[in-house]
């Protein structure tokens, strides 16, 4: 068998390969959040996955939701996670956030056929 390194098992729009290609645009998590914002500003982000099968054999179980800061010796911060529960429950969420320093969303999730996949935007502070 072959051993990977945690982050070479995460799979993203662009390293998608093979037989995951198929599966990016259902999989990986699109992040709505303004380009810019001012320091004190609190802002929604908001985090969707699919269109995507929300049944128990197949569905979205989590999304957590990182921050890279600009400038930060360790990175990332986390920001937040939620759980899901299929069939009932959308894998969708809504945080306020407040940046300090800009930098880059980080989102993540789970799909329990198809594995990890991370979505990422930057944001800008000023
Ligand atoms: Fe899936």
């Amino acid at each position: 068998m072959t051993e990977h390194n945690f982050g070479n098992l995460i799979y993203t729009y662009d390293s998608a390969a093979g037989e995951a290609l198929g599966k990016r645009e259902g999989h990986t998590p699109k992040i709505d959040a303004p380009a810019k914002v001012k320091p004190d500003e609190v802002f929604e982000l908001k985090i969707t996955v699919g269109p995507h099968p929300n049944t128990v054999e197949h569905s979205i179980r989590w999304i957590m939701v990182s921050l890279e800061e600009e400038g930060r010796p360790f990175n990332p911060v986390l920001l937040g996670k939620a759980s899901f529960t299929p069939v009932t429950t959308q894998p969708e969420i809504v945080m306020k956030v407040k940046l300090l320093k800009g930098g880059i969303i980080h989102a993540f999730e789970y799909c329990s056929m198809h594995g990890f996949w991370s979505g990422k935007k930057e944001i800008k502070v000023q």
